[in-house]
């Protein structure tokens, strides 16, 4: 079973400088540009009006509270969701953390010892709170013309059903359960499902290959895994069994054998019989489901029980398993959905993320159903089957909040005005924007192109680990300004820090960390306890450092500036240099590799490898397109590398470290000031590799 397991910190070591970029590279690589720091967008009247949070001052009113007294905060919130037993308060604490890996090991808890359950909050409160006809989705298959929808009342009997299939496969509180699934409306049941009877849900992106399926199924062991045959992306089609099955027999060849593949058919892709089955393990969703009761006891679980595995990249390493458990999440990520998004009774709201991402867990799932909110699903993809498809849905389901990410934004933007005036979004009140920091540019058209300068944007700033937004505006509560995520979300106390870890104040460029907790802190990596502290506690002690670089200006907005160690955001997936550079040398013919980001117009990084062959072995195309599938078939298609770059050797010091600086410049073709070249063990390395740019 899985439990957050808190190992002593006895193995701590200092980060190591470099794995953290210097902060002024990471300034020069984003777009931030000062002009854009006095360009206020501030809402009109009539939104002010109504908006939850009116103004700065009462922002500044809650958020002073929520500092100095977080336990009745926070309590007083969660007392609007159902606890079975409520949370014990001695002298009125409802949190216990230790950010300090000083001061022992790092833990976090809110409302220890409260007994609630997530999906009962989700569903079941609504329901008999009377609004079970009110639709909880709007599902909008990947061609148009395909849809479907559920009824609060209808999604808690489906997950009722998938909840008592589970059961009689064994599945206990605290087990795990694997889902890997696009965005069926199925994928959203089996994550209430789980939570329902309190096993953990382990949600894999269904972009990810099988070897990295397999990798994340021996992490956790799941007694079952939910997928389905197929799905079809854009004019794409893409058969999931097959990767599954591998995946599975990868993992039985470790030694973890998963005893039931729970397989919807998915037939408007690929029919029953094309599927690959194996005869005992196998299990047609349709075929058993629909025989399940459609009740199903809840398990009421304690606030501190783990609710969820989400792995995530990191800069070193394979795959972190990030864990978040039940109640501060619950908490939190409800309460951030309703405020940055300024949302009320009737709005539609849709979020393209997929909800094998944390924003699909937190932005899709939780935060909208517990707020019971009107949810679209979309299975497919913003540009098919043209540029005008996220406008054509807006006004087909009157969106009123819409989510994406910058990357969809600038790919959109390209194809220009008419893909979007052809439709009136005129439903449309509050946009969003996360994954990446957004470029001023693509915020301005966001906003004067699609939001007709009549909707305020949030660009909502958090991660895995966070579970929740953590720097975000309050739609109407202060103006805006292109780029910058502005103020800390209720409770959260943002510190710009320098090299030292000594916190700086006002105008400054730091790297970002959080003093104290928030209550949906992730609350360790699953089975490394101690990697968790040394990843995230260790950097800056006393802080959680995010791994971001920042910029605070004159008025006390915060720009993110990006990422400041070997993690590198394509289209916002977050990809570790050294994963993909582990599966290039999984190629037989590579010797070495490097991976660098550079800037991409529509996916803000593109991956940029440099790769050295085996003696002997010469460059082709060939090989290229060889190195490519290396990668898409480790990681997945998402991960690969946009340009392979011959190296006939890499440019390391004398003590063998790869100077990536180096590498960084001569990818963005930025050769005037390489800077210091002289302590390379071998300069020549990069007139070389500079000669065969394009090779
Ligand atoms: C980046 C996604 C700037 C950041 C929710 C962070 C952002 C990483 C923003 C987390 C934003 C996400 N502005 N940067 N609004 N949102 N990021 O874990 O670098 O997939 O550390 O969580 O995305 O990515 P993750």
């Amino acid at each position: 079973a899985i439990s957050p397991a808190h190992a002593t910190n006895g193995t701590l070591k200092h980060v190591s400088s470099s794995a953290v970029a210097s902060l002024d590279d990471s300034l020069v690589r984003s777009e931030r540009n000062v002009q854009y720091e006095h360009e206020l967008f501030d809402a009109d009247r009539k939104f002010k009006e109504r908006a939850l949070v009116s103004s700065k001052d009462k922002y500044i009113a809650m958020y002073n509270r929520s500092l100095q007294d977080p336990d009745a905060f926070w309590s007083e919130i969660a007392s609007e969701f159902y606890w079975e037993t409520r949370w014990p308060e001695e002298n009125g604490k409802v949190h216990f953390e230790n950010f300090d890996v000083r001061k022992g090991p790092v833990k976090v808890e809110w409302f220890k010892g409260g007994k609630t359950n997530i999906c009962y909050n989700a569903l079941d409160r609504h329901v008999h709170a009377g609004k079970g006809d009110q639709i909880a989705f709007y599902w909008e298959g990947n061609s148009p013309g395909l849809d479907a929808s559920l009824t609060y009342n209808q999604l808690l009997q489906q997950v009722c059903q998938l909840a008592n299939f589970l059961k009689d496969k064994g599945v206990k509180k605290g087990d795990a359960v694997a889902i890997y699934l696009p965005m069926l409306m199925e994928l959203p049941i089996a994550m209430l499902a789980c939570a329902r009877i309190g096993a953990v849900h382990s949600v894999i992106f269904a972009g990810f290959s099988a070897e990295s399926l397999a990798q994340r199924v021996l992490d956790c062991k799941p007694k079952v895994i939910i997928t389905c045959n197929a799905v079809c992306r854009g004019p794409k089609i893409i058969n999931l069994k097959d990767i599954v099955d591998e995946a599975l027999s990868i993992s039985l060849a470790h030694g973890v054998s998963v005893d039931s593949c729970l397989t919807y058919a998915n037939e408007v892709a690929m029919s029953r019989e094309k599927t690959a089955w194996q005869d005992g393990r196998d299990i047609w969703y349709q075929d058993v489901i629909s025989d399940y009761a459609t009740t199903c006891d809840i398990e009421w679980v304690d606030a501190e029980d783990p609710l969820f595995l989400l792995y995530t990249s990191g800069s070193t390493g394979k795959p972190k398993g990030v864990l978040h458990t039940t109640g501060g999440y619950m908490v939190y990520t409800a309460t951030t959905f309703k405020y940055a998004f300024d949302y009320r009774e009737g709005d539609i709201y849709w979020c393209t993320a997929d909800c094998g991402w944390i924003t699909g867990h937190s932005y899709v799932t939780y935060g909208p159903l517990l707020n019971c909110a009107k949810v679209v699903l979309f299975e497919g993809v913003p540009n098919y089957p043209d540029a005008g498809r996220c406008w054509e849905i807006v006004d087909k389901y009157h969106v009123s909040i819409f989510y994406t990410a910058p990357t969809a934004i600038r790919s959109l933007m390209r194809a220009g005005l008419e893909p979007v005036k052809r439709h009136s979004r005129k439903s449309l009140r509050v946009l969003g924007s996360v994954g990446e920091p957004i470029n001023p540019s693509a915020w301005k058209w966001y906003y004067e192109v699609v939001g007709d300068k009549r909707c305020p944007i949030s660009d909502t700033w958090w991660q895995t680990e966070t579970g929740g937004f953590m720097i975000t505006p309050l739609p109407g509560a202060w103006p805006l300004k292109p780029g910058s995520a502005t103020y800390p979300f209720f409770g959260v106390q943002p510190a710009l820090v320098d090299e030292n870890g000594k916190e700086i104040e006002g105008v400054c460029n730091g790297y970002l960390c959080i003093k104290g907790s928030w209550p949906s802190t992730f609350r360790t990596l699953y089975g490394d306890h101690a990697r968790y502290e040394t990843t995230y506690f260790a950097p800056f002690k006393g802080y959680y450092f995010s791994g971001d670089g920042c910029h605070r200006d004159a008025d006390g907005y915060y720009w993110l500036t990006g990422r400041v160690d070997d993690v590198i955001n394509v289209s916002g997936h977050r990809i570790g240099t050294a994963e993909v550079e582990s599966a290039l040398v999984s190629h037989p013919q590579c010797a070495e590799a490097a991976v660098v980001a550079v800037d991409h117009e529509v996916t803000g990084q593109a991956i940029y490898a440099f790769v050295t062959l085996k003696l002997g072995v010469q460059y082709s195309e060939e090989l290229r397109t060889g190195l490519k599938n290396a990668v898409r078939h480790e990681i997945g298609a998402f991960a690969q590398p946009a340009k392979i770059h011959w190296a006939p050797a890499l440019p390391k010091t004398r003590s063998g470290k790869i100077m990536r600086r180096i590498l960084r410049k001569i990818a963005s073709k930025e050769l005037e000031n390489l800077g210091d070249i002289s302590t390379l063990a071998d300069p020549h390395v990069v007139q070389e590799l500079i000669d065969l740019t394009d090779v």
